[in-house]
């Protein structure tokens, strides 16, 4: 840290939050799992959470997104019931406290509280005709709690796992796509969070060393190499510690305009409209009655022209990771900032000041990721920068007033697994 730098902050040092071990995170899962049941576990499973590289708000609208999954995983201890009743507890809830509730009572809308994560998934996969036990489980993670970072997806994934490894009549693996859909369905339905898929395919589906490309128009998911080391660059992931949250209002209000507007534009979603068809559309959009006053269609042109271009924006990182034009990512990542923050309207004051300062102490693009209204914002820097660029946000924070920001490198880590 430069003397300036280290006077404004008081000597403070950015705080880097590093990704546990797998022995570790199992180890710290498997001993809480035996200090509030009283057993040993029958295995311990790991989910990762992601950061979005591009396609923000597309995956509900029929369009492209490109996660790749972080090193930091969710981690957890479990057994099957005894009694058809999941209980859950875990290291970032209160200490010991345990969430239950018996599968015959979960239905949408019954139940409340973090557990619907992840015994949602064991509704789900019922509801899908898996014979998936009742979990015991406890649950520790180095996932970053309303960063903007999946730790729901990151949860609903490690007990996806065991509730296919622990049935009662043990089969082949279940093909992931199946259990992608039984951790959105708990999401949605369980929990209540209108979320669009992408973050339960990126804990199941990714890969080390590669992005996933998630095309819910195609329903396809597909692997790109992104290895940035081999380009000389670094990903530097800033949680603002501004928390959010999806289940608020403001998520659904997005994704209902966006679906008010398909129907408007008599397409099924917005994935139907390509660039060049879009000015078009908007005017279609600004004529429209349906919107209720001039200023809610004017609203709905905004969100629509988001989503068109970030898919367009999606797209061309896509052919420029397939051809090597590492150069084209970084205007990519600031393109996306501005159309979330001025269209869609979803950034936050610290997702902005992390998103300027990261630039201006000489990151190559910087964008906020995920579903916003606080969370986190990702920096593509050149290796060996992400220190310095770290230090230059802490400091801006620091002048605006805000609190510290937390720093993790990202590198494109492997999907769920089970780990003992
Ligand atoms: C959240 C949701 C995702 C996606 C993003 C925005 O992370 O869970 O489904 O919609 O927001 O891209």
């Amino acid at each position: 840290m430069t003397s300036t730098a280290a006077r404004q902050t008081g000597d403070r040092q950015p705080q880097f939050l590093v990704a546990w071990s797998d022995g570790h995170g199992a180890a710290r899962a498997a001993s809480g799992f035996r200090r509030v049941f009283g057993q040993a576990p029958e295995g311990v499973w790991a989910a990762p959470g992601r950061v979005n590289l591009i396609g923000e708000h597309t995956d509900y609208n029929g369009g492209i997104s490109l996660p790749i999954a972080l090193p930091h995983r969710t981690y957890l201890a479990a057994a099957v019931a005894p009694d058809d009743t999941a209980r859950f507890a875990s290291a970032q809830a209160e200490a010991d406290e345990v969430w239950q509730a018996a599968l015959v009572d979960i239905n949408p809308g019954s139940v409340t509280g973090w557990g619907t994560y992840a015994a949602g998934v064991t509704w789900a996969l019922r509801q899908r005709g898996v014979a998936a036990p009742a979990l015991t489980g406890y649950v520790d993670s180095c996932v970053p709690f309303g960063a903007g970072l999946s730790s729901s997806a990151a949860l609903e994934a490690a007990c996806v796992l065991p509730s296919q490894d622990l049935r009662a009549v043990a089969g082949p693996p279940l093909d992931r796509t199946l259990l992608v859909a039984a951790c959105i369905a708990a999401e949605n339905q369980i929990a209540g969070a209108p979320t669009g898929g992408m973050d339960q395919a990126a804990a199941l589906q990714s890969a080390a060393g590669c992005a996933l490309i998630v095309d819910t128009g195609l329903n396809s998911i597909e692997l790109v190499p992104f290895d940035l080391a081999g380009a000389g660059l670094e990903l530097l992931v800033i949680d603002s510690r501004a928390e959010h949250a999806h289940a608020s209002g403001e998520y659904g209000a997005r994704r209902r305009t966006c679906e008010q507007a398909a129907e408007v534009l008599g397409v099924p979603n917005l994935r139907q409209i390509r660039p060049d068809q879009l000015e078009a559309a908007l005017d279609d959009l600004r004529k429209s009655k349906a919107f209720g006053s001039a200023e809610a269609a004017e609203v709905a042109v905004r969100r629509v022209r988001h989503v068109v271009t970030e898919i367009g924006r999606a797209e061309d990182f896509i052919a420029a990771l397939q051809e090597g034009r590492m150069d084209a990512l970084g205007p990519l990542f600031d393109a996306s900032h501005a159309s979330l923050r001025d269209d869609y309207e979803v950034s936050a004051p610290g997702l902005d000041l992390a998103a300027r300062s990261a630039r201006q102490a000489g990151a190559l693009g910087a964008r906020m990721t995920g579903g916003g209204f606080g969370g986190s914002a990702i920096a593509l820097v050149q290796a060996g920068q992400a220190r310095h660029v770290a230090e230059a946000v802490d400091q801006a924070f620091t002048a605006a007033g805000f609190g510290p920001p937390v720093f993790l490198l990202a590198d494109a880590a492997g999907p769920a697994e089970r780990i003992i």
